[in-house]
């Protein structure tokens, strides 16, 4: 086949034999040689017409991986047959597809976010214990992966019942991609089918793998929710669900679109699922999905674009970066423009051989539905792009450090400087310093580096644009109640490249001091969980050369430890250690006294009120329920107003929170809520 044309082709007009063979075409390019031509969802509708024409063709079946290729199924993974196969979905991609297949059952459905993982099964014997897992495979063969399992930190080894399979989806959670990952590799889904086949099994547990479970065969259920209940008293986490009925369907589809960047696995869509298994077993299956489950895609997360230029944006740390300039395009319900295209090897990279050109055909997307990417070049243009020679704000000349463009900046590089204040008093959380006031703080000089603000007096400040006396005292009153700040956020606010909020917390919960911290290498850092080489060799970089702004900083303000005797709690090796744990409203197994002793035996903390740092927001289970469905109160505003800062509070139900008491690693349907960044 060749290249797709700018418009996606119309599918309906092609032929059986003509559908089967651009099947075969874009799986291969899919799974095989990683360079997709045409979108998910363009790919899927092209399935779809191909299964209306012809749904005998044998390519439906081999759709996936090992259809694009039977030799990457691997000759020497041990198989094992599913029984009865693991079937897909039938996919839709608009309401009315949804209203025509709820008419065909009874009741209600159960509702669950298409989890877009790596699909596995566990089979536990007659005494519970785990004995085999595996993956999907081609639905009807999968590929053993028991031992890989053994290190997938929330699959039961032992569970009480037993003789039963539970199937579901394995993900590499976002916020691990995030925080580790996304540097090197493209997508999540690829790192969890790489995790679960790494050769020696320990090497899996450094992918943190998680597993959801979905369903549940042998144990007699009578429904779906039965089976969701179920999976999770055996402790298996569950991914979030819900009975709708035909009239919400909709509505619980939207919901779940809006808040996908909350949820812990990437999603692509929803699935629905008769709720009532007698009305599942009359509808029965075909050969390719069940007829009881349907799911319902988000579209459009991408689309194709042209690059049009390239301009370059200098970052508070001084680095040049390149961003993207495209043809609007829309993307998961939002024009994208402007794309970052993060560092020079980045950039090259999706160019390919001949580096990026201006003028290509460009696949864009939203990441999870949030954040735009350039995924790939479908076409190259005909103009490279040049790196420029100075830096655009203050002219200083550019060179090439490994990845990235730097320059010495001049001192006084507006954009830079301006970045860096900004970070700083967000970070340091002094509110009242919009980019209007540092603008004429950098402007008079009064102010141009971060340990200015500790000098700053309410005389210097009342010349300025609209600032009377009162604004002036309150800023600096804002000002001292800094001045005695957390390790973590001091460490923060000096605007380190990779020195985000969890590193800075595995850092001083590590070290003791400043000077240690500032005195380890990376080889040293790297040996600390969850800290890859990127972020070990940019933290300790980043340190040496802010070492003169850190000791300016240090004349000014107390940076305070963790104290000594937090850190050995009577319970140790608790995951609520080093933890600042809130509670709101009622619970019914214990009163907030209780509770907070528990958390404090345990090496935790309770602050008095919803902080940047804080780790859980603990609320009854009814309260859980009721925000589960978008219930808010102003402590969960906050919560979620600080999360879409960078903070990473999850909020969890006493059910979940017993689980962390006692030391139960598989928390179940935690909630992280606000945008993701
Ligand atoms: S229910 C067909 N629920 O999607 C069996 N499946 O594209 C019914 N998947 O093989 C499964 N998230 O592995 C169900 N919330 C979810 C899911 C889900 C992801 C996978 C599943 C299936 C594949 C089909």
């Amino acid at each position: 086949m060749s290249k797709p044309a700018a418009t996606p082709p119309d599918w309906e007009r092609y032929s059986a034999d003509e559908l089967e063979e651009a099947v075969r075409y874009h799986n291969r390019k899919y799974w095989i040689d990683n360079a997709p031509e045409i979108s998910d969802p363009e790919f899927d509708r092209l399935v779809e017409v191909l299964r209306d024409k012809d749904p005998e063709n044998a390519v439906l079946h081999a759709v996936g991986p090992a259809g694009a290729d039977a030799e990457s199924f691997d000759s020497e993974t041990e198989k094992i047959a599913h029984d009865p196969p693991m079937l897909s979905l039938n996919k839709c991609y608009e309401e009315q597809t949804l209203l025509d297949w709820y008419d065909k059952f009874e009741g209600p459905a159960l509702v669950t976010p298409k989890i877009d993982g790596v699909a596995a099964t566990l089979r536990y014997d007659t005494h519970g214990e785990l004995q085999v897992a595996a993956t999907r495979g081609t639905g009807d063969v999968g590929e053993v992966m028991t031992e890989q399992a053994r290190y997938v930190g929330n699959i039961p080894q032992s569970i009480d019942d037993g003789d039963l399979e539970v199937r579901g989806e394995a993900v590499m959670p976002v916020a691990v991609f995030r925080e580790r990952f996304k540097h090197e590799y493209a997508n999540p889904r690829n790192l969890t089918a790489g995790a679960l086949k790494q050769k020696d099994p320990k090497k899996t547990a450094n992918y943190e793998i998680r597993f959801f479970a979905f369903d549940l065969l042998g144990p007699r259920c009578d429904t779906e929710s039965d089976k969701m209940r179920r999976l999770d008293e055996l402790g298996f986490a569950v991914p979030e669900y819900e009975l709708v009925e035909r009239d919400e369907g909709q509505t619980y589809y939207d919901e779940v679109s809006e808040n996908r960047a909350t949820l812990k696995y990437e999603t692509d869509g929803v699935v629905y699922k008769a709720d009532d298994v007698a009305e599942q077993q009359r509808m029965g299956h075909t050969a390719h999905h069940p007829r009881y489950a349907l799911a319902y895609k988000f579209a459009g997360d991408t689309g194709e674009s042209v690059l049009h230029d390239v301009v370059w944006s200098v970052s508070r740390t001084g680095a040049i970066n390149p961003v993207g300039i495209v043809e609007p395009v829309q993307l998961s319900g939002a024009m994208v423009s402007r794309v970052s295209l993060h560092n020079l090897a980045i950039m090259e990279q999706l160019g390919g051989d001949q580096g990026l050109t201006l003028g290509a055909r460009v696949l864009m997307s939203r990441r999870g539905g949030v954040i735009p990417n350039l995924e790939e070049v479908i076409e190259p243009g005909d103009r490279p792009v040049e790196f420029p020679q100075q830096c655009p704000d203050c002219g200083a000349k550019t060179r090439r450090d490994n990845d990235v463009l730097v320059a010495d900046h001049l001192e006084d590089c507006r954009s830079a400087r301006l970045r860096q204040l900004r970070h700083f008093v967000s970070e340091m959380e002094i509110k009242g310093f919009g980019p209007k006031l540092l603008e004429q703080l950098y402007e008079t000089e009064i102010v141009t580096s971060p340990p200015d603000f500790f000098t700053l007096t309410v005389e210097e400040m009342l010349p300025l644009e609209r600032v009377g006396r009162k604004l002036a005292e309150k800023q600096i009153r804002r000002i001292d109640n800094a001045r005695t700040v957390s390790a973590a956020r001091f460490l923060r606010a000096l605007g380190i490249d990779e020195l985000s909020h969890h590193v800075s917390n595995i850092l001083v919960d590590e070290y003791s001091s400043l000077d240690a911290i500032r005195s380890a290498n990376p080889e040293e850092l790297v040996e600390l969980h969850t800290i890859g080489e990127i972020i070990a060799e940019s933290v300790t970089t980043g340190l040496e050369e802010n070492g003169e702004l850190i000791d300016e900083l240090l004349h000014h303000l107390d940076v305070e430890f963790p104290e000594d005797g937090d850190e050995e709690p009577e319970i140790p090796g608790s995951p609520l250690a080093d933890r600042a744990v809130l509670f709101t409203g009622r619970m019914e197994s214990m009163s907030r006294t209780q509770a907070k002793e528990e958390v404090e035996k345990r090496g935790g903390r309770c602050p008095s009120s919803v902080v940047r740092d804080l780790d859980y927001l603990v609320m009854g289970d009814a309260d859980m329920e009721k925000f589960k469905t978008g219930w808010r109160t102003n402590k969960l505003k906050k919560v979620e107003r600080y999360n879409n800062d960078g903070s990473q509070i999850e909020v969890i139900g006493e059910s979940d929170f017993h689980s962390l008491l006692d030391d139960d690693d598989s928390l179940q349907g935690t909630l992280p809520i606000g945008d993701e960044k």
